[in-house]
C-alpha cells in the first residue's frame, strides 16, 4: 500500500514538474515522499475577489506551488451575482485542536463569514456574522471589509477585525456562538497573516504545516474536477472528433412487460417565475404597462430615471396622490385639457374585429378612450363620464385592424383623474376575466404539464428581507394589491396573483406547487444590509409561519374560514385542493436558514399533515448546500426535496444515470429547475437523453420542470428559456418540443428494458431508451434518444405486453447546432417501428396501442 501511494505521489510530482517546468525541484523530491509540507491558504482580488479560496504548498517555504493554479476550494456565497457580490477577501484559515480547519473571510457590508472542513475539499455550511451590527451595535456600512484575523487563546478563539481604524475582537469556542465584541487595543499590532511569493505575486494568507497526504488529496480532487469539466465540455464539433470514423450502431433493445415498476404519474410540469417579463408583459393578459402609475425608481434600484410613476405613459398629465382609490395604490394621473397615452409593452398588439375590455377608475369630466395606431389612426373609441368621486368604468373596444404597435389614449376637454387603466383581450385563456394571454397559456397547456410551480425561483424569496414574496399582497381587488420590485429588476403588478395562479393550475388540470421563502431572502440578494443571509427576525417568525398556514387555508379551507372566505369572494367557493407546498428555493443552508426552515416545516407538518412539503437542497447537484439540505430533509422526513442544476449538455450526457443510485427510502426528488446551457438542438437532445434516465428513476424522481419557462424578447435576464415571445408571437424553442413530447407521452409504469449496443462507453451513454406504460390509455410508449453523429439501427423486442400494430411514430431530428428541429408524427405499423433507423442526433417517441 505504502509503495503504491508513494508511486502515485511521485507521479504527481512528475506531472507538476512537467506542467510548471520545475524540473530541478521535481528531481530533488522525486526520491521521497515529503511527509510534512507547508500549505498556504489565500485569496486574491482577481475577478473582483470572486475566485474564492486558493492553496499553494511548499517543502521549504521558498518554492511554492499553487494547487490549480486559481482553483477554488471554497467560494463565498454572499451577495448578488453582480460585480460586487460573492467576493472573498482577507482569508484566514485556522486549525482547531481536533484538526478541523476553520476558514474565515471578509465580505462587504461589515460582515465576516465562517465555514469549516476536515480535508479542505469538502466544506461545511457558510455562516455569516454581522460583525459590527451584532457586536458593536453599529449599522451596516456596505463598503466596509472587516479584515478578519483569528488567534487561539485559552480554549477559545479570538476573532479580530477592524473597521474605520478601530480594532475589535470577539471570542468563540464552537464557531457558532460569539461573545460580544470588545474594543481590542492590541489588534492593530496583530500580524497573524504570513506572506509568500508565488511566481511574481506576493500573497498574504495563513501558513500551516500539514501531512503531504492532505495536499495530495486536494490535488487529486482538483484534477478530477478539471477532468470532469473537460469531459463535460462537449459539442457537435467535439463529437465529430470523438466519433471520427464511427459507423452506424446496431442496438438490441428488449422490453419485457413482466419486469415493471410504478413511477410518478406527474413527472413533467412547468416552472413559472416572473423573470424575463414572464408575468406582466407576458402571461398576464393585461396590455397596459404601469396601469396604476406605481412604477418607482426603486424597482430598478435608481439606475433608470425613466422608471418612475409615468413609465410607459406620455401626454398632458401630472401624477397626484391625494385621496387615491386605495391606500395600497397611492398614485394616479390627472389629465388637463389634453390626453394621456400608454404604449403598453413596446406597443399594444391588437387583432382586427377582436373585442377588448377597457376599464378605468376615474373622476372629473367626460373623457374619450381610443385605441390608435402609431400613425394616429383610431381603431376603436368609447366615452365615459365620471363624476366628482372615484368610480370604475367598464367599456368594450373593438379593434378595426390588426396592428402590433397600437397605443391607448384617454382625452378630455376638462380635468379627469384616472387610475387602474386596463385593457384586456376578451379572448383570454379559458375566457377568464383578469385572465392570461391565450396564445402563451395554450402553448404551455400543450405541454400537458402535470403541475405548475410558482411564483419562482428567486422571486419567491426575493432580493433582501423586504422583498420576500408575500402571497397576501397578491390577492383581492386589483387596486388593493401591493405591487413590488422584482428581484430581476422590474415591477411586478401582482395582477397575476395567487388566485390567478391557482385558477391557471385548475384550468390546466395540473397540481399547484407554490414555493414560499423559508424565512430567508435569496442568497443572491443585492440588498445585503437589509438582512440577506440573516433571515426574518425570530420575533417576527410566528407571523410569517402563520402566513404560510393561511395560504393553505386560502387554497383549501371552507368558505367559513377567514381565508377560505376570501377565496370564495374572489369567485372560487370550492377549495383548490392544494397538495404540495415548497419551502425555500435553492437557499444557502446556514444556521439562520435551518432555524427558520424547521420552524415553518414543523408548523405545516403539525397543522396540515395532508400537505406534501418540498424541501430545498441548494442550487447545485453537489456541494455543501446539497449535502446539508439533504441532511435536514432526512431528519425532517420530508416527502420531497427540490433539486436544481443548470449544466452543460455534456454534463447531462455524462450523468444520465444520476438517479440510478439514489436511496429509495429517502425523500423523493422534485427536479425543480434544470436546463442545459443553450437552445441548440444539441442541448435539447441532451435534456431528452437525461429525461430517459429520469423516467427510469421515476420511482425516486416525482416531478421535473425545465427552467425558466418564459421570456419576452428584449427583456431577458436569463437565457436559455423554454418559450420566447413578443407582443404578438410565441416562439417555442426546440427544448420546448422535447418537454412537450415528454408531457404528451407520460407513463405511470416503467417497463424494464435492456440495451445492447457497442463496446464503447462514450457511444453507449449517448443512446437513451425508456419504456413506460400509460395506464389510462393502456399505451406502451418507447422513447429513444440518439446523441450520436451516426444513425442507430434498433432491433426492439417486446415481450409480455399485448401490443397491436397501431403505432404512432414521432421523430425530432435535425442539425444539432441549429434550433429549427420540429417533431414529425406518422402512423406506421409496429413491425416497421421496431426496426426503423434512428437518424443521427434524434429523439423518437413510439406510442403503441395495446389490446385492452
Ligand atoms: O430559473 C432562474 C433562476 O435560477 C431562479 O430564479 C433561481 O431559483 C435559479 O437560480
Amino acid at each position: 500500500m505504502k509503495v503504491f501511494l508513494l508511486r502515485n505521489t511521485l507521479k504527481l510530482f512528475l506531472v507538476f514538474s512537467i506542467l510548471f517546468g520545475l524540473s530541478g525541484f521535481s528531481i530533488k523530491i522525486k526520491e521521497e515522499n515529503p511527509g510534512k509540507v507547508y500549505l498556504f491558504a489565500y485569496s486574491t482580488l482577481k475577478n473582483n475577489g470572486k475566485n474564492g479560496l486558493h492553496f499553494a504548498w511548499s517543502t521549504d517555504q521558498k518554492n511554492w506551488f499553487a494547487i490549480g493554479p486559481e482553483f477554488s476550494f471554497l467560494k463565498s456565497d454572499f451577495g448578488s451575482w453582480g460585480p460586487t457580490g460573492k467576493s472573498m477577501s482577507e482569508v484566514f484559515l485556522i486549525q482547531d485542536n481536533s484538526g478541523i480547519f476553520h476558514c474565515f473571510w471578509s465580505v462587504r457590508d461589515n460582515v465576516f463569514a465562517h465555514s469549516e472542513s476536515k480535508d479542505l475539499v469538502n466544506w461545511g455550511r457558510q455562516n455569516y456574522i454581522q460583525g459590527m451590527k451584532n457586536f458593536v451595535g453599529k449599522e451596516q456600512d456596505k463598503s466596509i471589509i472587516l479584515n478578519v484575523q483569528v488567534s487561539k487563546n485559552e480554549g477559545q478563539y479570538l476573532i479580530h477585525f477592524s473597521e474605520s481604524g478601530n480594532n475589535y475582537s470577539c471570542a468563540t469556542k464552537d464557531f457558532k456562538q460569539y461573545t460580544s465584541t470588545i474594543i481590542d487595543a492590541n489588534a492593530s499590532a496583530l500580524k497573524l497573516r504570513s506572506e509568500i511569493q508565488l511566481q511574481d505575486e506576493i500573497l498574504q494568507g495563513t501558513m500551516h504545516k500539514v501531512d503531504w497526504s492532505l495536499v495530495e488529496n486536494m490535488i487529486k480532487n482538483m484534477e478530477s474536477v478539471k477532468f470532469r469539466d473537460k469531459q463535460n465540455n462537449t459539442s457537435p464539433k467535439s463529437d465529430s472528433l470523438l466519433f471520427l470514423g464511427l459507423k452506424p450502431i446496431n442496438v438490441t433493445i428488449k422490453i419485457n412487460g413482466q419486469n415493471s415498476k410504478k413511477i410518478s404519474n406527474m413527472l413533467t410540469g412547468v416552472f413559472f417565475e416572473d423573470i424575463n417579463y414572464a408575468a406582466d408583459g407576458g402571461l398576464y393578459g393585461e396590455l397596459i404597462q404601469n396601469r396604476d402609475f406605481e412604477y418607482t425608481l426603486h424597482d430598478r434600484k435608481g439606475s433608470d430615471e425613466k422608471w418612475n410613476s409615468s413609465m410607459a405613459w406620455s401626454g398632458d398629465f401630472k401624477i397626484e396622490n391625494v385621496n387615491p382609490i386605495h391606500a395600497n395604490n397611492p398614485n394616479y394621473a390627472v389629465i388637463k385639457n389634453g390626453s394621456i397615452s400608454n404604449s403598453g409593452f413596446e406597443g399594444i398588439a391588437l387583432k382586427a374585429n377582436e373585442k377588448y375590455d377597457f376599464s378605468v377608475f376615474a373622476k372629473g369630466t367626460k373623457a374619450i378612450v381610443r385605441l390608435k395606431t402609431a400613425s394616429g389612426e383610431t381603431l376603436a373609441e368609447a366615452e365615459f363620464t365620471p363624476s366628482n368621486t372615484w368610480k370604475k368604468f367598464n367599456l368594450v373596444l373593438k379593434s378595426s385592424k390588426t396592428v402590433n404597435d397600437a397605443h391607448l389614449e384617454i382625452s378630455t376637454n376638462g380635468e379627469t383623474a384616472v387610475d387602474m387603466v386596463s385593457l384586456f383581450p376578451q379572448k383570454t385563456f379559458k375566457n377568464r376575466k383578469n385572465g392570461l394571454r391565450a396564445d402563451l397559456a395554450e402553448t404551455i397547456a400543450d405541454m400537458h404539464p402535470k403541475f405548475v410551480r410558482f411564483p419562482g425561483g428567486c422571486v419567491a424569496h426575493g432580493d433582501g428581507l423586504h422583498n420576500i414574496y408575500k402571497w397576501k399582497n397578491t390577492i383581492g381587488p386589483l387596486e388593493s394589491r401591493i405591487g413590488s420590485r422584482n428581484i430581476w429588476g422590474y415591477h411586478q403588478s401582482m395582477g397575476l396573483g395567487y388566485f390567478e395562479y391557482f385558477q391557471f393550475c385548475e384550468d390546466l388540470g395540473a397540481e399547484a406547487v407554490p414555493v414560499l421563502a423559508a424565512g430567508v431572502p435569496c442568497q443572491n440578494s443585492s440588498d445585503g444590509g437589509s438582512g440577506q443571509q440573516f433571515g426574518i427576525p425570530m420575533e417576527d417568525m410566528d407571523e410569517y409561519v402563520q402566513d404560510v398556514l393561511d395560504l393553505i387555508e386560502y387554497a383549501n379551507g371552507s368558505i367559513n374560514t377567514v381565508w377560505g372566505k376570501k377565496r370564495a369572494e374572489a369567485g372560487h367557493p370550492k377549495p383548490f385542493n392544494l397538495k404540495y407546498i415548497g419551502i425555500g428555493n435553492e437557499d444557502l443552508i446556514s444556521d439562520v436558514f435551518e432555524e427558520r426552515y424547521r420552524m415553518i416545516v414543523k408548523a405545516i407538518q403539525q397543522k396540515h399533515p395532508e400537505i406534501k412539503i418540498i424541501g430545498t437542497v441548494g442550487p447545485f447537484f453537489e456541494g455543501t448546500d446539497y449535502r446539508e439540505g439533504w441532511k435536514i430533509a432526512d431528519d425532517l422526513k420530508l416527502p420531497l426535496v427540490d433539486e436544481h442544476y443548470y449544466q452543460s449538455p455534456g454534463w447531462f450526457i455524462n450523468n444520465h444515470d444520476f438517479y440510478d443510485s439514489y436511496d429509495r427510502s429517502k425523500s423523493k426528488v422534485y427536479l425543480g429547475e434544470y436546463a442545459s446551457w443553450g437552445n441548440m438542438f444539441y442541448n435539447a437532445l441532451a435534456e431528452a437523453l437525461y429525461l430517459t434516465g429520469v423516467e427510469r428513476n421515476g420511482d425516486v424522481v416525482s416531478m421535473a420542470s425545465y427552467a425558466p419557462l418564459l421570456a419576452r424578447e428584449k427583456h431577458t435576464q436569463w437565457n436559455p428559456d423554454l418559450i420566447y415571445f413578443n407582443g404578438n408571437e410565441v416562439k417555442p424553442t426546440v427544448n420546448y418540443f422535447v418537454q412537450k413530447l415528454y408531457g404528451q407521452n407520460p407513463g405511470d409504469i416503467y417497463i424494464e428494458r435492456s440495451v445492447k449496443a457497442s463496446d464503447n462507453s462514450d457511444v453507449n451513454k449517448r443512446i437513451g431508451v425508456s419504456a413506460v406504460k400509460e395506464s389510462i390509455s393502456g399505451d406502451l410508449i418507447v422513447k429513444l434518444v440518439n446523441v450520436l453523429p451516426v444513425s442507430v439501427m434498433p432491433s426492439i423486442e417486446i415481450a409480455n405486453l399485448a401490443t397491436t400494430e397501431n403505432t404512432s411514430y414521432t421523430v425530432l431530428s435535425g442539425n444539432p447546432e441549429k434550433t429549427d428541429a420540429r417533431p414529425i408524427t406518422q402512423n406506421i405499423t409496429l413491425k416497421e417501428a421496431i426496426s426503423k433507423e434512428l437518424p443521427p442526433y434524434s429523439f423518437t417517441v413510439i406510442r403503441i396501442k395495446t389490446k385492452k
